[in-house]
């Protein structure tokens, strides 16, 4: 029987099913036979059969049991976890979005290109760079095709001796990952004690070897990167790269922009800073932009945009443009993603950019900046905070201290927040920082919300002081207890299958 049942006084027998309970609202395999050919259809396929009930009670359960943006406060340090406006829902569900199909030819979809046009071209304003491409479909993704674009410029150049990628010790895992799966090698460079990322070290290893440097600015610990400008001097002069990972541009968005700081490619994560939901392995999107040289090297397809011959001089430009997909592009690294990508996402993105205008878009992230900063200020004389100067859209704070003087840890003060209703901030990340908490509030949390989250954090850390077996055993008040960290870590059991107790 399912643990579901036993918890909630439903006997649900939702993993095994009962032969012959699931309802027959469709004749399934009468109208799959109209549509598929026979031989894509499986009679083996071991699925529980259950009543359409049983299966609304038990998802709606599980929703009941996770913690989401809509629910409370969110912290979740490099992940952005902002209100995700429903306006942009409404948006995508419009029929004519929602409902195309996507092998509809272009004369049908100019809507749909239109807003992929528009998309494109806001995201190039915005952060100065000559395109984009929308079609990855997460910031990792579009990491490995922008690492694809320079492996082929590069090949195209005669460099492929080019096979080093450098990597900053405050990286995002996926960097790293993206060097060693597209075949670079990859040289870590440690940070300064003001938590940049050292220029001396980044120059040791320059050389006619040097294929990328991939950036994030502001770096994980929120800190501004000051010596870009240097950085990407020296690294274009040895003949290599600049790669700009964006999943920090909250930060920075209308008040400095990665092409006007030298960077040749970068990746956006649009489901973290144009507000799309995202966590849980769900659907996001990873638009990557290039600088004029590394164009022709985009992903395809690519919406490109012609003077209509009638255009009539009184209509707004775009209405006066014919948009196409191009798929002719000799150099392209090719298709990251089948068909128009995560398509609802483009227009998710798009409605918020419209929605905010440049002017609203420069102040989201002033507020994300003031809303880190207030949290810093107020927390930092309970817990340690390494690099104690102004952040940008998040910072760092170390349990080292506590946990040297109590035996509380991060990991207890995530729990114990849990306890008290709200996310867990990022833990152990950036590696550089022991016993880490990274806090990212972003802008779209009121000062009363920071308050109540304040005061908890002072408060678990006043009670590790009297009462530390309190915090250790937290949470208390969740659906699921402490679990076995090491085995959810080494042995993650997260698919359904047959007889599974
Ligand atoms: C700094 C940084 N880079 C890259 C990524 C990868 O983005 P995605 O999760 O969309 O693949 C993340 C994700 O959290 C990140 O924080």
């Amino acid at each position: 029987m399912s643990p579901l049942a036993s918890d909630s006084g439903v006997a649900l027998i939702f993993d095994e099913g009962q032969e012959g309970r699931a309802n027959r609202y469709v004749d399934a395999g009468a109208s799959l036979d109209a549509f598929l050919p026979k031989a894509l259809l499986r009679d083996d396929l071991p699925l529980p059969d259950n009543s359409e009930l049983d299966v609304v009670r038990h998802f709606t359960r599980l929703s009941q049991r996770t913690f989401g943006i809509d629910l409370g406060f969110y912290p979740l340090g490099s992940c952005t976890m902002k209100y995700n406006p429903r306006i942009n829902d409404a948006m995508a569900n419009l029929p004519g979005f929602r409902d195309l199909h996507p092998y509809a030819p272009d004369e049908l979809s100019q809507g749909a290109l239109q807003v992929m046009y528009e998309l494109e071209r806001s995201l190039a304003s915005l952060f100065g760079m000559a395109a984009f491409s929308l079609n990855p479909s997460a910031g990792a993704h579009a990491e490995l095709a922008a690492l694809l674009i320079a492996k082929k410029y590069f090949k195209d150049r005669g460099e492929t001796h080019r096979d080093k990628v450098i990597v900053p010790d405050t990286a995002h895992g996926t960097n790293p990952a993206s060097a060693a799966m597209c075949g670079f090698k990859v040289i870590s460079i440690p940070s300064d004690a003001r938590g940049r990322v050292s220029v001396d070290e980044i120059k040791k290893v320059l050389g006619p070897d040097t294929a990328v440097c991939m950036m994030t600015n502001p770096n994980t610990l929120g800190l501004f990167e000051d010596h870009v400008h240097e950085i990407t001097a020296a690294v274009h002069a040895a003949g290599g790269l600049m790669y700009y990972d964006g999943a920090n541009a909250n930060a920075l968005m209308g008040n400095a922009r990665p092409g006007d700081m030298g960077f040749d490619l970068m990746h956006l994560n649009t489901h973290k800073t144009f507000t799309i939901p995202h966590g849980g392995g769900g659907a996001g999107h990873g638009p990557v932009g290039v600088a004029a040289h590394l164009i022709d090297y985009l992903p395809t397809p690519v919406v490109v945009a012609k003077q209509r011959s009638n255009g009539d001089a009184s209509t707004a430009p775009s209405d006066r443009l014919t948009f196409t997909l191009d798929f002719d592009r000799p150099k392209s690294i090719g298709p990251m993603r089948s068909f128009w990508s995560n398509f609802a996402h483009a227009v998710r993105a798009l409605a918020y950019i419209y929605a905010n205008g440049a002017e609203g878009l420069k102040k989201v992230s002033a507020l994300a900046v003031l809303n880190a900063n207030y949290i810093r200020v107020n927390v930092r004389d309970v817990l340690t905070t390494p690099y104690d100067e102004i952040c940008r859209h998040e910072f760092v704070a170390s349990a080292q201290e506590l946990k040297k003087e109590t035996g509380v840890r991060a990991l207890d003060i995530a729990k114990a927040l849990l306890d008290r209703g709200f996310m867990a901030p990022t833990m152990y990340f950036p590696l550089i920082v022991p016993e880490c908490l990274m806090i990212e509030p972003t802008e779209t949390e009121s000062k009363e919300t920071l308050d109540v989250f304040i005061a908890a954090l002072r408060e678990i850390v006043a009670t590790a002081k009297t009462d530390p077996q309190s915090i250790l055993d937290a949470p208390k008040n969740t659906v699921v207890g402490r679990v076995d960290e090491t085995r959810a870590a080494r042995h993650p059991d997260l698919r359904w299958h047959p007889g599974k107790p």
